[in-house]
């Protein structure tokens, strides 16, 4: 018999599984659907964010930074270390637990919330009067009735033409935060966020790292500024990134891989690993929906086709997050999730893609939000810029970090902040103030004029806001 709903959410991702807890607090009655299963085969609600992205990724992050700290960076603080040593199983355990705590602790709020959770693949089955028919196989097998339907699929890495994962040898992100021991030599295929966070873990673990990127500029769509100091900083730490290559053909044997690839000179070359990485964009995930059971509209790219406000072409099916246009990231997909719940109960949720900020989570720090210096450029809109570097921020001094700096792009006639771009340490914690700045639609002068904590490294911001106007005081 099926089980009715008044909204019935697929994928519990930070899309789906906040729109299903927004939903329930509306007072809809609200199913969640979701397949992911842990190592014991139970659920593992939280997508690919919890469980093979954004949490075990910076858990890794820092397991991997406070060891580069400890050996290179703790003897300028007069702390001496002997016997130095990087556990990585342990780290990896660690990571395990941090992801069961999140996995966890989804399946606490959907209690507290009162979502029913259903553990399984969720598939549409017919149109029916008021809603739709799903069923749910796998793990738990239901039919269920939905009035509206929320679609949070997400995305899964994009894998190399004639390249499949292995995840042994040829490792996508999953098998990049599970490695079993620091490798010797380790490739990746693409210099995006995937590329050179993960890039940034093993090398600091001791890892020779190559990354081979297609493009000719390095981190294209950061600020051109930002790229270049954050390029300086990765080279000096001896990460090596090869731009403008054409990957050829990839052999994998138990000895390691092998990638021939052409460089930007036009020579042929060949990359020897113990193992390759391949981040080079994920796709959305479709399959398994039975979409054409209902003639639910996907793009070329098989994403969902959705308005600006996340309807697709069905009536009362709406869809969020990766498997829909726009940045594939997890606040992203939750504002979205938000939104649509809010939608759905005749409220207004509205998502400002503008003010939808970037962090790079590598050392230095990469973070912004609004536009570029070149976009506006391209515009042609008209602007000031200020920046203040790191180098002169007394708690960075303090810290032991003055790589970078803060930028602040501001409308060249009405002040308006247009976009801030940081690198340098903290700068995915910097930039909230800058969102929060621009959604209040604030004007350079109104940083300036703000009393910010001192010493911080929130400072800079304020100082960079007083360079638009050329008059910074502390430097
Ligand atoms: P997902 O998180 O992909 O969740 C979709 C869920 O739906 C999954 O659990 C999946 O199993 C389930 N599902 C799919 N099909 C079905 C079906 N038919 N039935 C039932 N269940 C189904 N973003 C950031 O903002 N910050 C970061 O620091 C960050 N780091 C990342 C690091 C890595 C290594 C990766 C790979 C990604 C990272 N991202 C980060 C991106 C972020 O993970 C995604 O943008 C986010 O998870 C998208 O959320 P979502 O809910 O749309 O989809
Ligand atoms: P990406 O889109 O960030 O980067 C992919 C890179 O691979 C690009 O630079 C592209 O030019 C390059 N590339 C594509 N095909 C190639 C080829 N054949 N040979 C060489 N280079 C090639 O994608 P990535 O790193 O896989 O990450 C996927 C997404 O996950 C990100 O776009 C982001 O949305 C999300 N993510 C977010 C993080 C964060 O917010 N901190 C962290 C990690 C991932």
């Amino acid at each position: 018999m099926s089980k009715n709903f008044d909204v019935i959410v697929i994928g519990a991702g930070p899309g789906g599984y906040i729109a299903a807890i927004r939903a329930a607090q509306l007072g809809f009655s609200v199913a969640c659907i979701d397949e992911w299963k842990n190592a014991a085969g139970g659920p593992a609600p939280g997508g690919t964010c919890t469980n093979v992205g954004c949490i075990p990724s910076k858990a890794l992050l820092q397991s991997s930074e406070h060891y580069e700290h400890a050996n290179k960076h703790f003897a300028d603080h007069g702390i001496s270390v002997s016997g130095l040593k990087m556990d990585s199983a342990k780290m990896i355990a660690r990571k395990d637990a941090v992801v069961k705590q999140n996995n966890d602790g989804i399946l606490y709020l959907f209690k507290k919330n009162k979502v029913s959770f259903f553990h399984g693949r969720g598939s549409f089955v017919k149109p029916v009067e008021g809603g739709y028919e799903l069923a749910v196989t796998g793990a738990q097998a239901e039919t269920l009735t939905g009035k509206q339907i929320i679609v949070a699929t997400g995305s899964s890495a994009r894998a190399l033409p004639g390249v499949p994962f292995d995840e042994e040898n040829v490792l996508s992100n999953d098998g990049a935060l599970r490695i079993g021991g620091v490798p010797k030599k380790l490739g990746l295929i693409g210099s995006g966020v995937i590329g050179l966070e993960m890039g940034s873990v093993w090398r600091r673990l001791g890892a020779e790292v190559t990354v081979l990127e297609a493009m000719p500029t390095f981190l294209g769509a950061v600020d051109e500024q930002i790229a270049k100091e954050a390029r300086k900083a990765f080279d000096k730490q001896g990460l090596k990134v090869e731009l403008g290559v054409k990957v050829g053909e990839i052999k994998s044997d138990k000895k390691g891989v092998s990638v021939a690839y052409t460089n930007a000179k036009g020579e042929a070359q060949a990359l020897e690993v113990d193992k390759l990485i391949v981040s080079i964009g994920r796709v959305p995930n479709t399959t398994g929906l039975n979409a054409e059971a209902v003639g639910l509209k996907l793009d070329d790219r098989g994403a969902i086709v959705v308005d600006d406000e996340c309807r697709t072409s069905l009536p009362g099916v709406w869809a969020v997050g990766d498997v829909v246009r726009g940045p594939m990231l997890a606040h992203k997909a939750e504002e979205e999730g938000v939104a649509v719940a809010e939608r759905i109960a005749g409220q207004h949720g509205h998502v400002d893609f503008n003010l939808v900020p970037w962090v790079i989570y590598t050392s230095p720090e990469i973070a912004w939000v609004g536009k570029t210096e070149q976009q506006l450029k391209a515009d042609g809109v008209k602007y000031k810029a200020g920046t203040f570097p790191f180098l002169a921020n007394g708690r960075a001094r303090a810290l032991g970090d003055t790589t970078g700096m803060v930028k602040m792009l501001a409308d060249a006639a009405t002040d308006e902040i247009l976009g801030v771009h940081v690198v340098g340490p903290m700068a995915s914690e910097l930039i909230a103030e800058a969102c929060v700045a621009m959604a209040f639609r604030a004007s350079s002068e109104d940083i300036a004029r703000i009393c910010h904590a001192h010493p911080s490294l929130s400072e800079s911001t304020k100082e960079a806001a007083l360079a638009v106007d050329k008059r910074t005081l502390n430097f």
